[in-house]
């Protein structure tokens, strides 16, 4: 059977979680793809760091050049958890043909059209459903399964960690950096987490689910942030008392043919579905003209639930592959306003 070899960027909890499942589950990979994945090279910044996973036959080196100069290497994963440096490689690995798969919203969200550009010119694929709700394989449901259909509102809560603290407060008393602790301690945070307590993270998945929802590149600066390091067990308390639990959720809706793009503590009903997600759960909430409104829930961080929605990016890169057919970007950020307003 023909080899696809892939290159990993990052062996922190995502990149570790790939090398386990492609392992784990080697044989029916094959089957599915009619090829065999194999990590060949995995590129790290510490080398010397001890690693609690099985990596057998897998090159370790902490020089990039090793995978821009392999060509045997068809398919790089970044999952280093930074911008600037991320972006850097990305270019260099785009430009040697590498199709690349990331769960870096913050890439995405800021260079994703730079980026798909580029691709583009060099006939790669660049997916990355893991960079929105960790397990939830929600882009692709709003590329293929609404594409006849126009979205009105995508709404949701899109932060783990942030939904992991409000759970604990209010169902274990516990303090908000206890609870901000325990987050980190299991792997949802960010390496800093002020992204996700103060709701950047959520805005920059919101910025990519807005692009795939309605076709428009909004910025940061577009969108009205809040976060939700004001709450206390006290704001909890008293919301439970009325009926209500506080989510930080994620809404971009059509309002008079504009998109309006906000992230914010709101106070939802007990009544609702999107009020029973707890811990680091995601949930995403899309309405449709035809179909109305549809909800899709599951893990939105942690090691297996992101590597597998990295996992369905590699496959469907080495199904391109195998069809000759590579060139491919979830959507295509230059066409702005694709979707926003009705059809004539
Ligand atoms: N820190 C992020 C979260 C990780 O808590 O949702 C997954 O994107």
């Amino acid at each position: 059977m023909q080899v696809v070899n892939i290159g990993v960027l990052g062996l922190g909890t995502v990149g570790s979680g790939v090398v386990r499942l492609l392992k784990d589950h080697e044989h029916k990979i094959s089957s599915i793809t009619g090829r065999k994945l194999v990590v060949k090279t995995v590129v790290v910044h510490n080398l010397e760091k001890k690693r609690d996973i099985d990596l057998t036959g897998i090159k370790m080196t902490d020089d990039i050049n090793e995978l821009i100069n392999d060509n045997e290497i068809n398919i790089v994963v970044e999952v280093m958890g930074t911008v600037a440096t991320a972006k850097k490689y990305i270019e260099l690995l785009l430009r040697a043909g590498k199709h690349i798969i990331t769960a870096n919203k913050d890439l995405i969200a800021t260079y994703g059209s730079e980026l798909a550009e580029l691709a583009d010119q060099n006939k790669c694929d660049l997916f990355y459903e893991a960079s929105v709700a960790g397990g939830i394989p929600i882009l692709r449901t709003i590329v293929n399964s609404f594409a006849a259909d126009r979205i009105i509102e995508v709404k949701g809560i899109v932060n783990g960690t942030t939904n992991y603290i409000l759970t604990k407060m209010s169902q274990n008393n516990m303090s908000f950096t206890e609870a901000l602790k325990s987050a980190q301690e299991l792997g949802f945070a960010e390496p800093d987490p002020t992204n996700d307590i103060e709701g950047i993270d959520a805005a920059y998945k919101m910025i990519i689910l807005t692009q795939f929802a309605f076709g428009i590149n909004v910025a940061l600066d577009d969108i009205e942030v809040k976060g939700i390091n004001g709450i206390d067990l006290e704001d909890i308390k008293q919301a439970k008392g009325l009926g209500y639990n506080i989510k930080l959720l994620g809404i971009a809706k059509l309002v008079n043919d504009r998109i309006s793009v906000a992230v914010g503590p709101v106070l939802v009903p007990e009544t609702q579905p999107l009020s029973a997600v707890q811990n680091e759960n995601n949930a995403v909430l899309v309405t449709g003209a035809a179909v109305g409104e549809t909800m899709f829930y599951g893990p939105g961080a942690g090691e297996l639930p992101t590597a597998n929605s990295v996992l369905s990016d590699i496959i469907a890169v080495t199904k391109d592959i195998v069809l000759e057919t590579t060139g491919n970007r979830f959507n295509d950020f230059s066409r702005e306003g694709k979707q926003a307003l009705p059809d004539e």
